[in-house]
């Protein structure tokens, strides 16, 4: 099982220090949330930031969830500011083939993610060529939302597909998932926990980090 904090509930004015508690939690991801403003209604942060906090966490992998209308012009940026992972989303249409190809040629791992509104369905022809799909369990642009219940079935149709073609992708949650539901998702399937208030916006991101797993790793 694998615990993600998400940076955007970090503080964002001690960012480096944050990354740096992060990398010391035991968690083994880093999920960096990328916004455009477009794709979704929020802004956060760019190629640049990543850069310059690659240098403080050496052990996490850095997960990049693009939340962007044109992420063309953004896998190559990414890649170089040390990203070990780019997601990008089903809803961007026939082309995400030939970014899934853009991805691999820069040699990193493929993620695909759908929004709470998206058919599980969608995503059904791509999954032999992903390393990890990301369910998203709220409308995303913000952390802080509710966790959308009606999305649970989503994991476990996919956790039946990848059982039923002997598949190895990760099946991860984003949005909303705190002690209770990150429980729930793992009931459905899920082994990859993305989690930003229930894990940032405590007094020991370790002891966080380590409740969340004990609630997650089957008995
Ligand atoms: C939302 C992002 C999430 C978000 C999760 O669009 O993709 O990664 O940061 O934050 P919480 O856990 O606070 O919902
Ligand atoms: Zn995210």
């Amino acid at each position: 099982m694998i615990i993600a904090p998400s940076l955007l509930a970090a503080n964002f004015a001690q960012l480096a220090k944050d990354v740096r508690r992060a990398d010391d939690s035991g968690a083994e991801w880093l999920h960096l949330d990328i916004m455009d403003g477009h794709f979704v209604p929020n802004i956060s942060f760019g190629p640049a930031v990543v850069q310059t906090l690659r240098p403080f966490s050496r052990k996490m992998f850095f997960d990049v969830h693009l939340m962007c209308s044109k992420p063309e012009i953004l896998l190559e940026p990414f890649a170089k500011a040390g990203a070990d992972q780019i997601i990008v989303h089903v809803e961007l249409g026939e082309r995400i083939t030939q970014l899934f190809w853009a991805i691999r040629k820069l040699g990193k791992k493929v993620g695909l993610s759908l929004n709470p509104p998206t058919a599980i369905a969608q995503v059904q022809p791509y999954l032999d060529q992903i390393d990890h799909l990301l369910v998203m369990t709220v409308n995303p642009g913000f952390g802080g939302q509710e966790f959308i219940y009606e999305t649970l079935p989503k994991i476990q149709q996919a956790a039946a597909w990848r059982k039923e073609r002997g598949l190895n992708f990760h099946i991860g949650v984003d949005g909303g998932v705190n002690f209770k539901t990150a429980k729930d998702c793992a009931q459905a399937g899920a082994d990859v926990f993305v989690s930003g208030t229930s894990l940032f916006k405590t007094h020991s991101l370790k002891a966080a980090v380590r409740k969340m797993r004990q609630l997650v790793t089957p008995t």
